[in-house]
């Protein structure tokens, strides 16, 4: 049901600042998450192993968690280290609870969900956070009440835009957004996911590219999606001057400058089949930051419109389950991703 020996994002870094214990489901299993003394996270098993109540409803003492029922305390490492009702006797080692490798990174805090030996943090995924880089970024997310796998397949298709986001992106001029869904693509196959590219060449520049490059009404946008197992989106859109298209292939202008650069990472993690947590940051150049709230509420927009379209679509497949899918000559990016992920699940089946 899920790929789990890979890198997932549990949370944006300072949304574990606030309340001494986060519980979050992942992958549907629960888990709760706390700092140590040192500011390090630690991620459990959110069920204590004596009578299974949860470990959110405990307490954090130092760098260890005491459950609240009957007060065992575990340390970062899941190991029981004290039973009140056995004060002075050496705690068995099989009074244990899980713990999950977590790694702040890029803004973000990533769970290993799978194997923990197999946890190498030099495989999260190389997205620029928040405050890192040339970027004027503001977080977000949404839940959203489908399977993540449609999601996935949602930032594999940006055509959607023509449609979904006639309102938000096409700001209510759909005769010209509805000209996006023809635009040719090219699909690349990535070690560890599936890029997109394509161009919009002489496409009529939003206002605010109009307000910040007076004079500059038509543009060429080139857009760059990577879509990176299990579902991490790196989305780069250049803006150059009208006719810069001429002077290069559908790769990019190498080496040349854009007049106008954003930025987004995004990450899709699984709550359980049917919910998913949609994290995002985006937003334009550092020295455009006054454009990073527009920005922030811009894709608020959009994706709350991705998710009424993503909840309606989850509800017709759970009435009609026996219809499957039709891929089109179009869907070949959405369908080399499914089946990567397909490819990976089933491994990790046949290991087990
Ligand atoms: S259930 Fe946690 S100590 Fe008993
Ligand atoms: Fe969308």
């Amino acid at each position: 049901m899920f790929v789990k020996n890979c890198w997932y994002m549990a949370g944006w870094s300072h949304e574990f600042n606030f309340e001494p214990l986060v519980a979050r489901i992942f992958l549907n299993e629960a888990i709760v998450l706390y700092r140590a003394t040192n500011g390090r996270l630690i991620a459990m098993e959110d069920r204590c192993c004596h009578r299974l109540a949860p470990l959110s409803a405990g307490r954090v003492e130092g760098d260890d968690l005491r459950c609240l029922y009957h007060g065992l305390r575990f340390g970062p490492d899941g190991q029981c280290n004290e039973i009140p009702q056995q004060p002075g006797k050496p705690v068995s080692k099989v009074v244990r609870v899980r713990t999950y490798p977590v790694v702040e990174k890029h803004g973000a805090a990533w769970i290993w969900m799978g194997e923990p030996a197999r946890a190498v943090p030099d495989l999260i995924p190389s997205v620029i956070g928040p405050d890192e880089g040339p970027w004027s970024m503001l977080p977000g997310q949404m839940t959203i009440e489908a399977n993540y796998s449609l999601l996935n397949d949602n930032l594999l298709d940006l055509t959607h835009v023509a449609y979904v986001h006639r309102n938000s992106f096409g700001r209510g001029k759909e005769d010209q957004t509805a000209e996006f869904a023809g635009i040719p693509s090219v699909t690349t196959r990535l070690d560890n996911g599936i890029r997109v590219e394509r161009w919009m060449p002489n496409d009529l520049a939003p206002p605010y590219i109009a307000e910040i490059l007076p004079g500059m009404d038509k543009v060429d946008f080139y857009i760059c999606t990577d879509l990176l197992i299990p579902g991490i989106l790196i989305l780069n859109s250049r803006i150059y001057k009208s006719g810069s298209i001429d002077r290069c292939s559908t790769a990019g202008l190498e080496g040349e400058e854009p007049i106008y650069a954003e930025y987004s990472c995004q990450a899709i993690t699984p709550v359980n089949k049917s919910r998913t947590t949609y994290f995002f940051a985006l937003g334009p150049w550092r020295q455009h930051e006054h454009l990073k709230q527009m920005y922030l509420a811009l894709g608020q927009l959009a994706f709350s419109e991705d998710r009424a379209m993503l909840e309606a679509q989850q509800k017709v497949i759970d009435r009609t389950p026996d219809r499957g899918m039709m891929n089109l000559a179009a869907d070949q990016a959405v369908a080399s991703f499914r089946s990567k992920m397909n490819a990976l699940m089933k491994e990790e089946t046949t290991e087990e």
